[in-house]
């Protein structure tokens, strides 16, 4: 027989919400959250597309290795696994062809 592990989802404090925006989009993240995790949250997986054949890429090592999930802000590269969300944050994607 098994047991199912107790619930504590009610137990987790969570920070204020802030506003970024994504490719102008405005989102919800709690501040100090990954903006990652703040997108993959607003289920926004799509967040570039591969250099060579374009196909798209998201968050995959979530711990700066592997590239995938980089974005720009200020004119400059950073992976999203890596970027705290902060008040105000502009992000842009590295996609060619924005999805409608
Ligand atoms: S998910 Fe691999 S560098 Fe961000």
């Amino acid at each position: 027989m098994f047991q199912l592990a107790p619930n504590h989802q009610d137990d987790i404090v969570r920070t204020a919400k802030i506003r970024f925006t994504f490719d102008g989009e405005s989102f919800l993240a709690h501040e100090g959250e990954t903006l990652a995790a703040a997108l993959m949250r607003a289920k926004l997986l799509h967040i570039r597309d591969a250099p060579g054949d374009e196909s798209p890429r998201g968050v995959f090592c979530c711990m700066g290795l592997c590239q995938e999930c980089v974005v720009q802000v200020d004119g400059k590269t950073i992976e999203s696994c890596r970027l705290s969300v902060s008040p105000d944050l502009h992000v842009t994607s590295l996609r060619r062809q924005l999805d409608t």
